[in-house]
Parts: C-alpha cells; sequence; structure tokens
C-alpha cells in the first residue's frame, strides 16, 4: 500500500495565518500539523508516502521533512499547481502508485486511531473511514444500512441522510487512478472525492468503516484550536 498525503490548498479561512504560511505547517501544540497525518500512514504500516504541496510552500515542506529517512520511510514530493480537488491527487500521483492500492489522507486531518487492520486487510474496492458528527451538513455524508452497506454519499447535503461524515482518510485500489480520469470538475471546478467514492458505489465495491477515536479538521479557527488543546491534554496525560 502507497500513501498519498494531500497537502496543497488555499486555507482560505485561516487568513490572515496562511498568507504567508501553509496550513499544514502551521502547529497544532507541538508539532506542524503535516506530522500528525503522516504519522497516521506511518502507524498503519506505510512506508512510501506522496506529499502534495502547493507551489508557494513546496521548499519548506522538503526542509521540514526530508528524505523520510528520519521517519523510517520514504517521502517524496509533487506539486499541486491549483487547488483542483482532492481526487486531483490520484492524477498527479499515477506514477508514484504505480501498480499498488494507494490510501490518502488529508494534511489537515488529525486521527486518534491508527488503521494498521484496514490497510493490511484491504484488498479491493475503496474504503471510507465515517465518523459521527453535530454538523454533517459540512462534509460528505454517507448513509447506510443495517449491515453497514453503503447507500448514498452525498457532498454538504442541505438535508443529511444520516449523522457520519466521510473523514479525510480514504483507501483505494489501483483502479483509482482510471476512475479519477473519468471524473469532470464539478459546480466548483474541482475534482470532487465524493464523485470518486460514488463511481466505486455504482460499481457496488465501496465499503465504509467507523473512526473510533476522535477525528479533527483543523481547517478553520475554532477547530485548529480544539485541535491544539486536544493534543495537549494527551501530552499531559502522558507525562
Ligand atoms: P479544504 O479545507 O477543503 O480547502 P483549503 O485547505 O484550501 O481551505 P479553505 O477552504 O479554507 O480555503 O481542503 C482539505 C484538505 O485538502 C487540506 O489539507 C488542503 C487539501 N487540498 C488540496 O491539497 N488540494 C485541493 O485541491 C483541495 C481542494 C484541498
Amino acid at each position: 500500500m502507497r500513501g498519498i498525503v494531500l497537502a496543497g490548498g488555499a486555507g482560505t479561512r485561516l487568513h490572515p495565518l496562511t498568507r504567508v504560511t501553509s496550513k499544514q505547517l502551521l502547529p497544532v501544540y507541538n508539532k506542524p500539523m503535516i506530522y500528525y497525518p503522516v504519522e497516521t500512514l506511518i502507524k498503519s504500516g506505510i512506508r512510501e508516502i506522496l506529499i502534495i504541496v502547493a507551489p508557494d510552500h513546496a521548499g519548506d515542506f522538503v526542509r521540514l521533512l526530508g528524505s523520510g529517512k528520519e521517519f523510517g520511510c520514504r517521502f517524496s514530493y509533487e506539486v499541486q499547481e491549483k487547488p483542483n480537488g482532492l481526487a486531483e491527487a490520484f492524477l498527479i500521483g499515477e506514477n508514484f502508485i504505480d501498480n499498488e492500492n494507494v490510501a490518502l489522507i488529508l494534511g489537515d486531518n488529525l486521527f486518534e486511531d491508527t488503521f494498521v487492520d484496514p490497510v493490511r486487510n484491504f484488498q479491493s474496492g475503496a474504503l471510507v473511514f465515517a465518523s459521527k458528527v453535530p454538523d454533517p451538513e459540512r462534509f460528505g455524508v454517507v448513509e447506510f444500512d443495517q449491515q453497514n452497506k453503503v447507500l448514498s454519499i452525498i457532498e454538504k447535503p442541505k438535508e443529511p441522510k444520516s449523522e457520519y461524515a466521510v473523514t479525510g482518510l480514504y483507501v483505494y485500489d489501483n483502479t483509482v487512478v482510471q476512475k479519477a480520469k473519468s471524473l469532470q470538475p464539478s459546480a466548483r471546478g474541482e475534482l470532487e472525492i465524493t464523485d470518486l467514492n460514488n463511481v466505486y458505489l455504482r460499481e457496488g465495491t465501496l465499503e465504509v468503516a467507523f473512526v473510533e477515536g476522535e477525528w479533527l479538521d483543523t481547517g478553520t479557527f475554532e477547530a485548529l484550536y480544539q485541535a491544539t488543546t486536544f493534543i495537549r491534554n494527551k501530552v499531559h496525560q502522558q507525562l
């Protein structure tokens, strides 16, 4: 399994914090934000990781993370010229993915869980991870039946069909590259990960698992503050 950390984007909701740096380089208590998703992949058993960054701060990411040797794995880097959507990661990462399966994690998502078993046991299709949230309308929302069979995934629905948001970790088989190539940009001009997941859903190969620990998306001031507090409390518990 290869891993991709998607750490481009504009971070406009965090202006002015993100005017001269990238969101994923901002501190979350004692580490730059991107350490957390990188460590989630590593703790889940992934050793070959592609980091996709925006052009402006690409050098900073390389300076911060280097070759990956320090982390016991190998990092590669690619630039996403414009924030054209999450699913573009599979076009940018085509050569890196090669003939392997791939896990994508968003550079501003923090997971308390590790995903050793889902990564080890994954064979084919797509696997998304859902978490119960109070405000599902802000996310991709997954609807499923009593056997956890996915019925629908809808991006930012006005009337969510469940309380479960699709989190920023996705595992795909190698057909993801061809599927991503078939996508058309959405009304907001992005290649949508929800559209990609719907290709797998139509094929009958989309599965959902549930996040047990804390999941934090750090894209707003409030969420960034909460993430910092969460990590601080964890660090203090361990002292
Ligand atoms: P978002 O939080 O949706 O977008 P953003 O980071 O640009 O922030 P804002 O809405 O405040 O302008 O992105 C989620 C994650 O995905 C984040 O880590 C940035 C990354 N991303 C990319 O790398 N490329 C993209 O094209 C998009 C849309 C997001």
